[in-house]
């Protein structure tokens, strides 16, 4: 474990010191077990990324420590995400009302990505959406219901006890029409009632597993259905796995530009028309 505030390659000014505080807490995440000591954690590191420019990313992102450690952060970030939604799930059912999530930190940020990712969908005019990877507290399922309620939302999740959660969740918020299938992604072939796949930003945290879940959507959704992918972008390449959009070819595909939200955007991929 790096110690708080030993030197890197980056020793020199404010901008060493961010990126070298940048990467030691990356480190420190790696190593934390305790949902509270990851919190504290990811705090900081996320008011640091939010901070950067492009050129401190940068070097984060090249530094050889953090090179060298990048799919494990994205796997712990993974799992503390997991975490604090669960913990925010259960203070929402136990108080029986949306207020503890008016005081999730994330929630201005979920907000401005779900109406974002809408408004990109509102030339497809979906009426039945899956969300794969919703998690115990399915913001994003929930937000799409609630900026359109004429489409049927679907969430594909495969932690039992998160979809046991979001559905108590979605009851809370009045929306209980929301639909759960649970199951590993991976393991479900028929997506023939969807006309809209959207695909999690950390449904296949290691470069391994994103290849192999994009490749399984490839393959099992039909081109006549609409399938986006949520994907890391600026400092949110720290913390969160990304997909290279050439790796799509000459598939029809759009990575929308300028995300309020800034850590993630969305590729569409909209294979119905035939091929110019
Ligand atoms: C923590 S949530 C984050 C999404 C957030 N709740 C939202 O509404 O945008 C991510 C969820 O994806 C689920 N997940 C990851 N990989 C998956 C897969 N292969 N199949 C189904 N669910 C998956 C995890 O179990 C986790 O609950």
């Amino acid at each position: 474990m790096l110690k708080q505030g030993s030197k890197t390659k980056h020793d020199c000014g404010p901008a060493a010191e961010k990126v070298g505080r940048a990467v030691a807490l990356c480190a420190d995440a790696v190593d934390e077990q305790s949902y509270t000591g990851r919190e504290q954690i990811f705090t900081e590191l996320d008011h640091i990324l939010a901070h950067s420019d492009p050129g401190e990313i940068d070097s984060v992102l090249d530094d050889p420590v953090f090179v060298a450690m990048r799919e494990d952060v994205h796997s712990v970030r993974a799992d503390y995400e997991y975490q604090r939604e669960y913990v925010l799930a259960k203070e929402i059912i136990k108080a029986h009302n949306r207020a503890p999530a008016r005081a999730f930190r994330s929630a201005e940020w979920y907000s401005q990505a779900t109406h974002f990712e809408m408004q990109a969908l509102v030339p497809y005019k979906p009426k039945r959406m899956l969300f794969v990877g919703s998690g115990p507290f399915p913001i994003s399922p929930l937000s799409y219901m609630a900026e359109d309620p004429a489409v049927a939302v679907t969430c594909l999740e495969r932690s039992a006890d998160a979809s046991k959660h979001a559905i108590e969740v979605a009851k809370v918020f009045g929306l209980d029409r929301l639909n759960m299938i649970t199951a590993d992604a991976l393991e479900v072939t028929d997506y023939d009632n969807f006309d809209c796949v959207m695909v999690g930003l950390v449904v296949g945290t290691s470069d391994t597993d994103k290849n192999r879940i994009v490749e399984h959507f490839l393959r099992w959704v039909p081109n006549s259905t609409l399938l986006t992918f949520r994907t890391a972008v600026g400092s949110g390449r720290v913390i969160y796995p990304s997909i290279e959009p050439s790796r799509f070819g000459d598939a029809p595909h759009t990575e929308l530009s300028d995300p309020p939200h800034e850590s993630f955007t969305m590729i569409m991929l909209d294979r119905s028309s035939p091929r110019s």
